[in-house]
């Protein structure tokens, strides 16, 4: 360890040790010390590490980390500092209404003040379910004192009746054997509930496993990490290393922004591929980068990531859980067949450990070829994201690897015009909207059809709504027709597998041009030149511009709560991140 900075250095002296101020000293101490901790814990030139606690009754997801939080605490006294755990602001994924994504910057800004404002030397960030894992960084990112990422694991493999059943991906199937009378109500709790036997997080790659593995990727976990599942012996001894870890941190000063450079990016996004990654990863990275200063947008993630292969079998893309996951190499395994064909970009970005990340991982290897395939037989050949544009938005994307045969067949395979298609819109303000609507015969959906979702974005449904994959009419999935083309300006929760063209920005709430979409519009989509444009003239599209504007803009629902009108008056766009305006201002808070 390379000690570059001394005692009289740390932060925290200015809270408990100012010898400018001991009037001010002795009331920062005293209340500290009213519950059992001794002045030479806080005044011999201890760091003192933070816990970021995420878990609690209220994010059953991440509640572990109240367990795990014991060792990191042994962990961080062993390497001679003293700890002190902090309460972050809950968020759970399946819990909160009227969505988690709407209470990912609101962690973020309170763990700012908090680190911010207290005396703190360095971070232990708890991550875990989806939201907690960006907010977590984000915060890191713009506070920058030595943080780093321990992920709680995903939960045991789910089983139903001999099967393995995922988070999420079980309530697809539930539905169905429930709508064909083969389950009854309680039948239907036991399946959905089979896919959760234990604490952790999603054992599905949705965006849970997603954000752990790219936080590794991103070098802010130490190597292996993000894959243990979290009742397994050793996530707990994880804890400890990544405590012990925290404080000889503090000691070389190394920060977020030595880990999380533009090079870890690239490098994230490449694994965010190999993974079969979710596609709330872009709106999580570009909006870490954001809070770092590094350029990231989702011409990069096209750019850098499309033409990676599929390498982990997980559901819902595969068959797989988290527990096969680990067992086969984890995140290691994955980037070290990335960097032996080539394809990671920037083995030498320095990670949390000091270490390159390919120092970290070159040798390690798959230990189950059937888990994590091997670059030479991959699960698909194509695995990342495009970049679509046009005056329907500016950027949306889409995860081309899960356009299914039908699919593919009835809107691609035109020899005339291959890989693009052109149909009648059909457009839905809202989710209620849609429910209303889609199986009402008069509307005369039909397969030449494409699916609009507005009103979904962070401004018009606060946060963002995962609705963008909508179903086909009941009348036409009882003719075969299982999915129909959809574009939206809201998102798609990581364990669905739909092809759909989603993040829109901006948003038909942020004057998109999908504001101006009406039913019945020719729109065309071209893969190939990754354009998505509604056919309609330009004289045209002004006078609709001009009679939304008369009319006060395109329309969304009241606010609910406080927090909901000053994120919609401070909110940014799906490509940007989905970041508070003017928050990326403020970079390197601590040392100010
Ligand atoms: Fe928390 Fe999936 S709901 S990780
Ligand atoms: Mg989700």
């Amino acid at each position: 360890m390379t000690r570059k900075i001394a005692k009289e250095d740390l932060r925290s002296r200015k809270w408990f040790m100012n010898p400018d101020d001991p009037e001010m000293t002795a009331l920062y101490l005293e209340r500290y010390l009213n519950y059992g901790l001794t002045r030479e814990e806080l005044q011999s030139g201890k760091p003192i590490i933070a816990i970021a606690q995420t878990g609690s009754d209220l994010s059953p997801c991440n509640r572990h980390h109240l367990e795990l939080a014991k060792r990191v605490r042994d962990g961080i006294v062993s390497a001679g500092g003293t700890c002190i755990e902090v309460p972050v602001h809950p968020i759970q994924e399946t819990g909160k209404r009227p969505t988690a994504m709407l209470d990912r910057n609101l962690a973020y800004l309170s763990l700012v003040e908090t680190l911010f404002g207290y005396p703190i030397d360095g971070v232990v960030l708890t991550i875990g379910c989806d939201k907690t894992t960006p907010a977590l960084l984000m915060a890191a990112a713009t506070v920058n004192i030595p943080a780093i990422a321990l992920s709680v694991g995903p939960m045991l493999n789910g089983w139903y009746e001999g099967k393995r059943a995922g988070s999420g991906t079980v309530v697809w199937k539930a539905r169905e054997l429930l709508a064909a009378g083969e389950i009854d109500d309680d039948g239907f709790m036991e399946m959905v509930a089979s896919s959760a036997p234990s604490v952790g997080y999603c054992n599905t790659m949705g965006t849970a496993t997603t954000m752990n593995s790219l936080a590794e990727a991103l070098g802010m976990q130490l190597p292996g990490s993000a894959a243990i599942p979290a009742p397994y012996r050793e996530r707990a001894q994880m804890a400890y290393e990544t405590g012990k870890r925290a404080v000889e941190m503090v000691w070389e000063d190394h920060r977020p922004s030595d880990v999380m450079t533009r090079e870890a990016f690239e490098n994230a996004i490449v694994v965010n591929s190999a993974i079969g990654g979710s596609t709330n990863a872009p709106i999580h990275l570009n909006a870490i980068a954001r809070h770092l200063g590094v350029p990231l947008d989702n011409d990069d993630w096209q750019k850098l990531g499309h033409h990676i292969p599929l390498l982990v079998n997980l559901q819902p893309a595969g068959e797989y859980l988290g527990e096969d996951y680990q067992r086969a190499g984890g995140v290691p395994a994955v980037v070290g067949a990335l960097m032996r064909a080539g394809l990671l970009p920037h083995p030498d970005a320095v990670t949390v450990n000091g270490r390159s990340m390919g120092d970290n991982c070159g040798e390690a290897v798959s230990t189950n070829a059937d888990v994590i395939k091997g670059v030479d037989a991959p699960m698909m050949a194509e695995a990342g994201f495009i970049n679509l544009k046009g005056n329907l938005f500016d950027s949306a994307i889409m995860k081309t690897s899960v356009i299914s045969d039908e699919f593919r067949t009835r809107y691609l395979e035109n020899p005339e015009d291959p890989n693009a298609f052109e149909g009648r819109a059909v457009v839905f303000d809202g989710p209620e909207d849609f429910h209303h609507r889609i199986d009402d015969e008069a509307e005369g959906i039909d397969e030449h059809c494409i699916l609009f979702m507005r009103g979904a974005g962070p401004k018009g449904y606060p946060g963002g709504a995962e609705v963008v994959n909508m179903r086909a009419p009941a009348y036409l999935l009882k003719q075969g027709i299982h999915a129909l083309p959809c574009v939206g300006d809201g998102r798609q929760s990581g364990t669905s597998g739909s092809p759909s063209i989603l993040n829109a920005a901006p948003e038909a709430a942020d004057n998109g041009g999908l504001a101006l979409l009406q039913t019945g519009d020719r729109v065309r989509i071209d893969l190939t030149k990754c354009t998505a444009d509604m056919l309609v003239p330009v004289d045209e599209l002004k006078k609709r511009a001009e009679a939304l504007e008369k009319a006060g803009g395109y329309a969304v629902p009241d606010n609910q709560s406080p927090w909901q009108e000053y994120f919609r008056s401070l909110v940014g766009r799906f490509d940007e991140g989905m970041t508070l305006k003017g928050a990326d201002q403020y970079r390197d808070i601590a040392r100010k």
